[in-house]
């Protein structure tokens, strides 16, 4: 009975520390994934705080929160723009396949806190 309840409290502590260290990297992550050439590639059409060299083809990325009523609504945008605007320029990233749902989840969390 003492080993169980030893066992639980260290799962529970092992836990808490994976979950500190899985928001950092989130994070961290999200902004590689979203600056990177070869994966968002977001500032090739968006102004971001601290990306160097952006294109202006879109709107700059900044206040999202203003823009969008919800994450979930953010990452439709990124998952696929012609759901608000048939005719936009934005890569449908999610829809075809250019990112993983992981990826696009990271850039979500990413993006929203600009
Ligand atoms: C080829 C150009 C292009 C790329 C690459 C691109 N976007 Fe866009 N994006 C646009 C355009 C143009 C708009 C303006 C709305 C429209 O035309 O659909 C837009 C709109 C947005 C919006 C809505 C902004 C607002 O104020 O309403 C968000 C958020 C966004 N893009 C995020 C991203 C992210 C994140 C990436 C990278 C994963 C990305 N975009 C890559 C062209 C692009």
């Amino acid at each position: 009975m003492k080993l169980l309840f030893l066992l639980s409290i260290f799962f529970l502590l092992s836990c808490s520390v994976q979950n500190n260290t899985t928001f950092e990297t989130t994070s961290v992550r999200g902004k590689q994934l979203t600056f990177a050439r070869n994966k968002g590639n977001c500032l090739a059409c968006h102004v971001i705080e601290d990306g160097e060299f952006p294109g202006n083809i879109g709107p700059p990325l900044k206040e999202i929160r203003k823009q969008f009523n919800s994450k979930q609504q953010l990452r439709q945008q990124i998952w696929d723009a012609t759901l608000f605007n048939p005719d936009t320029s934005m890569p449908p990233f999610g829809k075809n396949k250019i990112l993983t749902e992981q990826e696009i989840d990271e850039i979500v969390d990413y993006i929203w806190h600009l």
